[in-house]
C-alpha cells in the first residue's frame, strides 16, 4: 500500500439543474457527473435532447462487449464525429465491413509481429531520451508535450519505418495537433447528442484541419504502395497490412481505404499512450518509493545492456504500476454504443437507439468492486483478489471481439518507454501544481503535468 490518493475530479453534487448539468458538460464531462456512478449498476441520464444508460454492472458489460456486440453497434454520433478524419476506418465502422477490417488488421499486432517492431520502439525511446536530455533541470517540464512526441514517434517508426524528425512525419505531428485544438469537445460530443450550444462536430475549421493530416498521410500509404510494387518495402506494419489479404475473400486494402486504417493508427495509437505515461510518469514522481522501487527492478533487470524484447519479462513490478496507472487514469474514459433493439437491463426498457455508455473511468474506481479504489497501489496487482477482480472490472483497452488492436503493442510499448525513462531519469512533483484530471479525445490534465526532470545518477 502506498497511501498515494492521486487526483480525481470533484463529481457534482447529487441534484443539478439541467443548466447547471450542462454547464459542467461544457467544462468537463467529468465534473459533470455524480459521485453515485462510483458505486451505481446503471445509471439513466435524461435530458430533454438525450437518453443514455451508463452501466457499470459486469454482467451488462459482458452483454454488451462480449455476448451481443453486434447488437450493439458503435454510436452513429461518433461516427459522424470523426468522419472527417478518420474515413471508414475499423474505429468507426460496423458489422461485416468491421469484420473484414479486423481480419486484415489484427495479425499485424500479433506477438510475434510486436517483437520484430521492438527494435523501432527501442530506437524511439533512445531518441526521447536524448531529446531529454537537453530539457532544463530547474524549469519544470509539461510532460504530456514530451510524451506525446515520444508516442507520435513510437508509430511513426513501427509504421513507415522514420522517426518523428523526418519532413513528413513532423508535419504530420504539426498538423494533427492543429486538427485536435479544432475538437476540444470531442469525446464529450461524442457521448451527448449535441444541442445547439456546442460548437458543431464537423466545423469547417475541424473539416479543413482533418483534410489536411489525410493529404499528408495519403502520400505516405501511396508511396508505400509503390515500394510493396517495386519489392523493396521495408518489413514494418504498413506492410504487413497492406500485403494482408483478407481470409475470407482474399481482398486488400485500397490506398484509400489504408488511409483511414493509418489515420486511426496515429490517433487511436499515439494519444492514449502518451496520456497513459504521462500519467504514469506523475504517479511515480508523487510516489518516490515506487520509483525508486520501478529504477532498482530496471537496474536489476538490464543494469548497463540495451533492453531486449525479452527482458520485459524481467520487469513485473513496473509493468503492474503502468497497469496501476490504466486503472486510475484509462486513456479512454468512456465508450458509448447504440442498441439495435429494445432492451431490459436491470428490469427496465433500454428503447432501441439508447446511448449505452461504457465508463472504464467509473467501473476501474467502483467502489463496490475494488479495495481502496482511488489509492495507487501497485502491489495489488500481485494478489489473486486483484486479478479476479480485473476479469470484469478492467478495462482500459475495452473487451470482446473491439478490443483494442493495439493493446499487446500499448503494454510493450508502455512499459518499454517506463523503464527507459525511470533508467535515465528522476521525476520530481511540482509545488502547487497538481493535475485535474479532464475527458478531452483522452483523459488530460486540465492544465498540462509538470514535473521536474533529473538525470538519474
Ligand atoms: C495505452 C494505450 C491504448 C489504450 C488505453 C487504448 C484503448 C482503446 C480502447 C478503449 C478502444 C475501444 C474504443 C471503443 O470501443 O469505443 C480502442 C480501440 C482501438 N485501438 Fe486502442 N488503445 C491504446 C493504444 C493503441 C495503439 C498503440 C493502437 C495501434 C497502433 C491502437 C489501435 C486501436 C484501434 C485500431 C482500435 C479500434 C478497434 C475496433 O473498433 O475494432 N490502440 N483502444
Amino acid at each position: 500500500m502506498t497511501g498515494l490518493i492521486p487526483p480525481k475530479p470533484k463529481p457534482r453534487a447529487a441534484r443539478a439543474s439541467f443548466f447547471r448539468h450542462a454547464q459542467l458538460f461544457r467544462k468537463d464531462i467529468f465534473q459533470s457527473q455524480p459521485a453515485r456512478l462510483y458505486r451505481a449498476w446503471m445509471a439513466e441520464f435524461k435530458l430533454p435532447f438525450y437518453k443514455s444508460y451508463t452501466i457499470n454492472q459486469p454482467e451488462l458489460l459482458s452483454i454488451v462487449l462480449r455476448k451481443r456486440p453486434d447488437d450493439f453497434p458503435k454510436s452513429e454520433i461518433v461516427t459522424a464525429a470523426l468522419f472527417s478524419l478518420l474515413g471508414k476506418s475499423v474505429f468507426v465502422t460496423n458489422g461485416e465491413l468491421w469484420k473484414k477490417q479486423r481480419r486484415i488488421i489484427d495479425p499485424a499486432f500479433e506477438g510475434g509481429r510486436i517483437k520484430e517492431v521492438f527494435p523501432s520502439m527501442l530506437e524511439a525511446s533512445n531518441a526521447a531520451i536524448a531529446r531529454m536530455r537537453t530539457l532544463s533541470t530547474d524549469t519544470p517540464v509539461e510532460i504530456e508535450e514530451q510524451t506525446s512526441q515520444m508516442a507520435a514517434d513510437v508509430i511513426f517508426r513501427t509504421l513507415f519505418s522514420i522517426p518523428i524528425t523526418d519532413a513528413i512525419a513532423s508535419e504530420t505531428f504539426v498538423k494533427f495537433k492543429a486538427y485536435q485544438r479544432t475538437q476540444p469537445l470531442l469525446n464529450v460530443a461524442a457521448i451527448l447528442k449535441m444541442p445547439r450550444w456546442i460548437p458543431s462536430l464537423q466545423s469547417r475549421k475541424t473539416k479543413k484541419a482533418a483534410q489536411a493530416v489525410r493529404v499528408l498521410l495519403s502520400d505516405l500509404t501511396h508511396s508505400r504502395a509503390q515500394l510493396i510494387a517495386d519489392g523493396t518495402a521495408p518489413d514494418d506494419l504498413a506492410t504487413k497490412i497492406m500485403t494482408t489479404a483478407d481470409p475470407e475473400t482474399g481482398d486488400l486494402f485500397t490506398s484509400e481505404e489504408m488511409v483511414d486504417q493509418v489515420a486511426i493508427f496515429f490517433l487511436a495509437g499515439h494519444e492514449t499512450s502518451a496520456s497513459a505515461l504521462a500519467w504514469t510518469l506523475y504517479l511515480l514522481a508523487a510516489d518516490p518509493d515506487t520509483q525508486s522501487r520501478v529504477a532498482q527492478e530496471v537496474r536489476d533487470g538490464f543494469a548497463d545492456e540495451e533492453i531486449t524484447f525479452s527482458m520485459l519479462s524481467k520487469l513485473p513490478f513496473t509493468r503492474d504500476v503502468f497497469r496501476e496507472a490504466l486503472r486510475l487514469y484509462p486513456p479512454v474514459p468512456m465508450m458509448v454504443r447504440e442498441n439495435k433493439n429494445n432492451e431490459v437491463f436491470r428490469n427496465r426498457i433500454i428503447k432501441a437507439g439508447s446511448q449505452i455508455v461504457m465508463s472504464p473511468w467509473h467501473l476501474q474506481r467502483h467502489e463496490r468492486l475494488w479495495d481502496r479504489p482511488d489509492e495507487f497501489d501497485p502491489d495489488r496487482w500481485k494478489t489473486e483478489a486483484t486479478r479476479k477482480c480485473a476479469r470484469d472490472a478492467y478495462m482500459p483497452f475495452s473487451a470482446g471481439p473491439r478490443v483494442c488492436t493495439g493493446a499487446g503493442f500499448a503494454m510493450v510499448e508502455g512499459v518499454l518507454l517506463l523503464a527507459q525513462l525511470v533508467k535515465h531519469f528522476e521525476f520530481e512533483t511540482v509545488a502547487g501544481k497538481v493535475p485535474v484530471p479532464v475527458a478531452h479525445l483522452t483523459v488530460r490534465a486540465k492544465d498540462g503535468i509538470f514535473l521536474k526532470i533529473k538525470p538519474r545518477v
